[in-house]
């Protein structure tokens, strides 16, 4: 047995299981949870059983006067309890066995940097509105700014909204680029994102006359002059007049007509191979830089986002042929210049790396405020969940910061053999390109991203390439690909990998999530549903752990029940919990408490606060009561064939000065009037009603206070816990007089509606 670092015996990433101690811990508490939850069941069983039999025998209970009534809901909890029971299986899919993996990037060099595999970088962006086009630039040069050899490289953009001026600015960065790059290797800056970078910096008193520090203003200074330039051009909406002459590319534009017509507009900016222009200060090669803005008609369906990746993968694989590619969206810039090494050391370990089809990183943010008001952060997700994912079997494809491999992704099966991804083509650095021979590559690559190509080609979004027809595209060609056998790693280092801006008001959030529902909800009854059609392809574990984004929009059913029959029973004096006296009271106090502590404790150790864990309960209450019941509400009237026009909303990340001021303030932003935001006011405003009435019963009545308590005490914390968590909500309705509150007529609409629902219940039962 060899014994030196270099040698083939050490693998190049290692996977270590959670401490065995805390995990056999949480499996006993995981296991008393489920005995409360059995325990609930049986309580509601032995319930209804009863009230069947005394009602079969006619024979009336003085507390059971209206007993017919609250059979019903009754009947309801129950639904609604087994089927929060059966989701709290999945999510303890999440949580049984999770792996945390570990690379080793000196091996990986000692063993193989002559032979490193091409890497192609995509980064898509759709909107320059609302994604702006100097952050596009950040994120674009910082990946091309990884450790990598640059001329395995390759960088390519793909502009939907076909924007000359987002052309320009990838034009101006490039030459940017020239000396970006020097300079960070340079100085090894991280984070290689220019903009970034300067804000880390607590910049040099001139006193210091280092180097660096005149390197830096200069560098500083051409970022500048660089970001005027761009910022100048979409401001005045066109490119100056002497640029558009000195560039070929803008001739592109002729023929353009609108955003959704025109054709494959593809310039190659950078080449490795072309000697004269693509340099960079130092004689260096540069990495390629490809802009790619693919066909539009209007006749021809584009598919968003993942009709643009396939486009990508095609018009790549005639310029780089890179065997692995790596996407990420627009606003998520590289936080970590070796993360491209970090990948590559899953792919290549020589005993597990040939059964790898994708290496995903987790999203994070920054800029989220102390006490992640949107739940933006998701780190229980990142931190946790996707962990247990990955011990299931591979985390899901979340559509950024995700490097595959090639084949896979054009469809290859899964088979046992090794398959090198060593870079084979080594060879071809000899010849270099012409100007004549570049511009050939490029008409050649043109007609791979164009309308009719995958009316030729109709495997592409069914077999080959991200599949079509699913809003949560990502997920659903990463599922397809683990059904086929293939293994996914999650790789989630100290150093995060991928940093991007959050979402700033409630709104985004909540129609990003229902876009993300309706998507999960199109897998759950799609070919690949992990449930059912995954069974026997993927591994239990897996198919749970699935399900958890799949029932996103069907779990909003029982939670809207909970969030409003309960409470409306309060109004009728109904009881629909265990008395406090009785010993069924014991299993419910214990799921609500173990539960509420445990999710708690996860929240603090995943690095969040207290306030931090409650904004988060109210954001879970908010997309499943709003988020996910549109979702559902419209996927039930899709599948009976009326199809609602709801267009891909893309999430916008802009926000004006004051909203960023109240976000800063952690004041919750409503603004615009929307039905969901209806719906949410119309169950809060329902919760307030309900909790003044029951009190004012209570106060009125002799002995009242004792009586309601002692009967409903599990009813009325719900209520009360509905209205705390709804507080924000009552200041937005009628107490804040800034531009984020919700207006007046959803006021009115919400008081109206829970008003009548509150005076219906009680007149007709
Ligand atoms: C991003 O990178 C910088 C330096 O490279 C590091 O200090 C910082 O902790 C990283 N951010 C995160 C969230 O990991």
């Amino acid at each position: 047995m060899a014994n030196k670092e270099g040698e083939i015996s050490y693998p190049l990433f290692e996977t270590r299981r959670a401490t065995s101690g805390w995990l056999i811990i949480y499996r006993f508490f995981s296991f008393s949870l489920f005995l409360g939850i059995f325990s609930i069941f049986l309580y509601r069983f032995s319930y209804l059983l009863n009230i069947v039999v005394i009602h079969g025998g006619k024979e009336e209970e003085e507390d059971n006067e209206d007993g017919k009534s609250w059979v019903i809901f009754s009947v309801g909890l129950l639904g609604a309890e087994l089927f929060f029971g059966l989701y709290w299986v999945f999510t303890q899919a999440l949580r049984w066995k999770p792996v945390f993996r570990q690379t080793f990037k000196h091996r990986l060099s000692q063993r193989y940097e002559q032979s490193l595999p091409r890497v192609d970088v995509f980064v898509c962006t759709a909107d320059p509105e609302k994604e702006p086009t100097m952050m596009v630039m950040n994120t674009v040069l910082s990946v091309m700014a990884y450790d990598y050899p640059t001329e395995k490289l390759s960088v390519y953009l793909s502009d939907d909204a076909a924007s000359e001026i987002t052309f320009y600015a990838l034009l101006e960065a490039s030459s940017f680029a020239k000396h970006w790059l020097p300079f960070c290797k340079r100085f090894n800056v991280e984070p290689r994102s220019p903009l970034a970078y300067f804000n880390t910096l607590s910049f040099p008193t001139s006193s210091e006359d280092s180097v660096w520090t005149k390197e830096l203003a200069h560098i500083k200074k051409l970022y500048e002059d660089m970001e005027k330039r761009i910022e100048d051009a979409a401001k005045s909406g066109q490119v100056p007049r002497y640029v558009r002459l000195k560039h070929k590319g803008f001739s592109q534009w002729d023929s353009f007509s609108s955003r959704r017509d025109h054709d494959t507009i593809l310039q190659i900016l950078l080449h490795r191979k072309d000697a004269q222009n693509s340099k960079d200060v130092e004689e260096c090669v540069m990495p390629t830089l490809v802009y790619l803005a693919r066909e539009k008609r209007p006749q021809y369906p584009h598919h968003f986002k993942a009709g643009a990746m396939n486009s990508l993968i095609r018009v790549s694989s005639k310029i780089s042929n890179g065997k692995i590619i790596m996407n990420v969206d627009c606003d998520m810039y590289s936080n970590n210049s070796k993360s491209v090494r970090d990948a590559l050391c899953f792919f290549m370990d020589e005993e597990k790396g040939h059964e790898i089809a994708f290496v995903q990183y987790p999203q994070n943010f920054v800029g989220v405020t102390k006490n992640d008001l949107y739940g933006s952060h998701m780190e229980v997700f990142s931190e946790l969940e996707a962990h247990g994912f990955d011990g299931c079997g591979g985390p899901l494809y979340i559509g950024t910061g995700c490097f595959h491999r090639r084949d896979v992704l054009c469809g290859r099966k899964f088979s046992d053999q090794h398959n090198a991804i060593i870079n084979d083509c080594n060879n071809d650095n000899d010849d270099l390109l012409t100007m004549e021979s570049l511009q050939k590559q490029e008409q050649e690559s043109k007609p791979l991203a164009s309308c009719t190509y995958e009316e030729q080609n109709p495997l592409w979004g069914s077999q080959m390439g991200l599949l079509y027809g699913c809003a949560v595209e990502d997920v659903i060609t990463g599922l397809s690909m683990q059904c086929k056998g293939w293994k996914s790693m999650y790789y989630n280092p100290e150093r995060k990998a991928f940093l991007g801006a959050p979402l700033m008001t409630l709104g985004q959030a909540l129609v990003q999530q229902k876009r993300w529902a309706e998507g999960e909800f199109q897998i759950l009854v799609s070919k690949y549903s992990p449930p059912w059609h995954a069974y026997g392809k993927l591994s239990v574990g897996l198919q749970l752990a699935y399900c958890n984004y799949c029932f996103w929009a069907p779990i909003s059913l029982p939670t809207v029940y909970y969030c409003i029959v309960p409470s409306l029973c309060l109004l009728k004096g109904i009881p629909l919990f265990p008395k406090i006296s009785s010993p069924w009271f014991i299993p419910f106090a214990y799921v609500i408490v173990a539960e509420t502590s445990c999710s708690l404790l996860e929240f603090l150790r995943c690095g969040s606060t207290v306030q931090g864990w409650w904004n988060e309960q109210r954001m879970w209450l908010y997309k499943r009561t709003s988020s996910y019941f549109f979702a559902f509400m419209e996927s039930i009237l899709k599948l009976l064939g009326f199809p609602l026009a709801s267009g891909f909303a893309i999430t916008a990340k802009v926000s004006e000065q004051e909203a960023s001021e109240r976000y800063e303030k952690e004041i919750m932003e409503f603004g615009a009037s929307s039905p969901m935001f209806t719906h949410l006011a119309t169950i809060a405003m329902l919760n307030l009603f309900c909790f003044l009435g029951v009190s004012m019963e209570a106060l009125i009545s002799e002995g009242g206070l004792i009586r309601v308590l002692e009967k409903m005490a599990l009813q009325i914390i719900l209520c009360v816990v509905l209205v705390l968590i709804n507080v924000p909500m009552y200041e937005g309705l009628f107490f804040r007089k800034d531009k984020g509150r919700l207006p007046t007529s959803v006021a009115i609409k919400s008081t109206v509606f829970a008003l009548s629902a509150c005076g219906l219940f009680k007149a007709l039962l």
